[in-house]
């Protein structure tokens, strides 16, 4: 009888490898249990969120605490939610917000696996219980607040303002409908970075790699047609890092809120430069 290699394979007993519970990992990524909270005496319709907590004044590691809320009582938005757990259970939970309508981007957070804005997703999206962690890939301020110091020097970077050679015209800068229109898509961006933390490139290089966020604003200078400095903004991505570390993988246009596709608008600048070469 003649015994292929694929038999040999599955008749092998499996082989387990006792790597240790939270390996390797630093302090902010060795998550433990936390704390469980009732739900209010006499609700009817409960929902668990499971919300991560970590706050490094303690010393102590991050923790999971269980929160019932009731829906009675509480908006339809996962922020809802979490204001009335900050309101009714725990006044310590910490989280960014402002505008609480998809505008200012500072909800951002990973909500069952995915990150998105916490005012614009509906709790019923959500499975029971809800999963609510802050944004992937961040180091964290505390609980849901991450830390956006880089994300923001590197959007700094690629110069986000209009920039001019020519003399100043008498009255504004024009463009035609058709100019205007080359920068839709690009200029509602409202800097979540809920793209540029589900990248996983930028999870590898996130200091030397400008991240979809960045580079989509990168085009949208570049597309500008009042803008003049196209020739320097391609040389300052001209780089093995900071622009040609996307591989197309397209997580950074499958979690943007506002529907807007870094990737595309980082394709663009790569067949910019590839014109450029000539
Ligand atoms: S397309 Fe590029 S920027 Fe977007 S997630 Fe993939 S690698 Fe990152
Ligand atoms: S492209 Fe979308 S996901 Fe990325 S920062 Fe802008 S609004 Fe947020
Ligand atoms: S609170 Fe402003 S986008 Fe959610």
């Amino acid at each position: 009888m003649i015994i292929r290699k694929s038999d040999e394979v599955s008749r092998s007993p499996v082989r387990r490898f006792p790597v240790p519970r939270n390996f390797g990992m630093d302090r902010q990524s060795r998550i433990g249990r936390g704390k469980t909270w009732p739900a209010p005496r006499g609700a009817k319709h409960v929902k668990a969120f499971d919300v991560y907590r970590y706050d490094p004044e303690s010393g102590e590691n991050p923790r999971i605490d269980r929160f019932r809320v009731d829906l009675d009582d509480c908006g339809s938005m996962v922020l809802d939610a979490l204001f009335w757990i900050k309101d009714r259970v725990d006044s310590t939970l910490a989280f960014r917000r402002s505008c609480r309508e998809g505008v200012c981007g500072s909800c951002a957070m990973n909500m069952d696996g995915t990150n998105w804005l916490a005012c614009t997703r509906f709790i019923s999206d959500l499975g029971d219980p809800a999963r609510i962690y802050p944004l992937t890939s961040r180091s964290i301020i505390k609980d849901l607040v991450p830390d956006l110091t880089d994300a923001f020097a590197q959007y700094e970077l690629i110069e986000p303002w209009l920039q001019t050679r020519s003399p100043e015209p008498e009255t504004e800068r024009l463009q035609s409908a058709d100019e205007r229109s080359r920068i839709d898509g690009y200029y509602e961006c409202i800097l979540c970075f809920c793209c540029t933390s589900a990248c996983p490139s930028h999870w590898w290089n996130p200091r030397r790699f400008l991240g979809p966020a960045a580079l989509l604003h990168a085009w949208r200078w570049l597309t500008d047609s009042r803008d003049e400095a196209t020739e320097e903004r391609l040389d300052a991505l001209e780089d093995p890092f900071r622009l040609y570390r996307c591989h197309t993988i397209l997580n950074c246009t499958r979690t943007c809120p506002k529907g807007l596709n870094p990737g595309k608008a980082i394709a663009e600048i790569k067949r910019k430069m590839l014109e450029r070469r000539g």
